[in-house]
């Protein structure tokens, strides 16, 4: 299957990737990715789900070109990635929020900003519409270590969108925040996304959030990791916290779990010591 060209809509397409590391044969040799295909079209939100150490974030970071894989390829609107970041085309969000701390947050989106080569006199306008966007505007001149954890993460999202790129490569974002903060945070990002038409991947371990976010659902098997499922989620954007009380949302919740859980179980068998032998 070729890749698809510029004029597609196709954003970010995968051809048969495969990531291993580490030598062959080596004690530590490690088969990541076992040859993963997949398409994501523009303004699509696609969630990657499956058991810890299956390559999720091995799928994003090849994507985003931070190391080139094995063997396939990854091409994002029609040019080959190749190792070779796209910043004009993609902008990262992590767990851990990755602001400086020494400078303030306004200075942190400013270094962002300059650092993708964006004229100095759009800086402050693009900063301010981002922490407006997550509601922390009037946070602009604290230091990260006056947020919270919640508020940083907030910050650390808005300075995903302040480059606005067209594609979000978002790992496990709200990961390190508590229930209740990560529900409003989905929230607010399905808000943003409804104004904002970008292709947005999305890894995470919570089913509640792969189905409240995702356009289309990738669920993984154990590593190797490949593509076991596609699930669609037909719900337009914005969306509300009445979608989870809906049969539908814990029909598609309980779907993934039932096609992740023996993944799940692979996973931690393979994680377990070896038993001595007769016990
Ligand atoms: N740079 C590396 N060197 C060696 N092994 C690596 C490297 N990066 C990832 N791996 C291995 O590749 C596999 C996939 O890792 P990856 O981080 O992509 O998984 P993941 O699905 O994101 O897991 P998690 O849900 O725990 O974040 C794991 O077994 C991991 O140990
Ligand atoms: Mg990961």
């Amino acid at each position: 299957m070729p890749p698809p060209d510029a004029s597609s809509d196709v954003a970010i397409s995968i051809r048969n990737i495969t990531q291993r590391f580490g030598d062959e044969g080596a004690h530590d040799a490690v088969l990541a990715l076992d040859d993963v295909s997949l398409d994501i079209k523009r303004g699509e939100f696609v969630c990657l789900l499956g058991p810890s150490g299956c390559g999720k974030s091995t799928i994003l970071n090849i994507v985003g070109g931070l190391f080139s894989p094995t063997s396939g390829t990854a091409t994002v609107a029609g040019r080959p990635v190749d190792g070779a970041p796209h910043p004009d085309q993609i902008a990262f969000v992590f767990q851990e929020s990755t602001l400086l701390p020494w400078y303030t947050v306004i200075e942190n989106f400013r270094i962002a900003l300059k650092f993708r080569g964006i004229n100095k006199a759009e800086w402050d306008d693009r900063a301010m519409v981002a922490l407006r966007a997550v509601g922390m505007a009037s946070f602009a001149r604290h230091y990260p270590d006056q947020l919270s954890v919640g508020m940083r993460q907030r910050v650390n999202m808005a300075r995903g969108l302040c480059v606005e790129t067209p594609i979000l490569l978002m790992d496990e974002p709200f990961a390190a925040l508590d229930e209740q903060t990560r529900m409003v945070l989905g929230e607010d990002l399905s808000q943003l996304l409804a104004a904002r038409q970008k292709t947005i991947v999305f890894v995470t371990h919570s089913l509640a959030e792969a189905v409240f976010l995702s356009d289309r659902i990738f669920v993984m098997t154990a590593r190797p990791g490949k593509i076991k499922t596609i699930i669609d989620v037909n719900e337009p954007h914005p969306r509300s916290p009445d979608f989870m009380l809906e049969p539908r949302f814990s029909e598609l919740r309980n779907e993934c779990y039932a096609l992740l859980r023996d993944e799940i179980r692979r996973t931690v068998a393979a994680q377990r010591d070896p038993q001595p032998a007769g016990t």
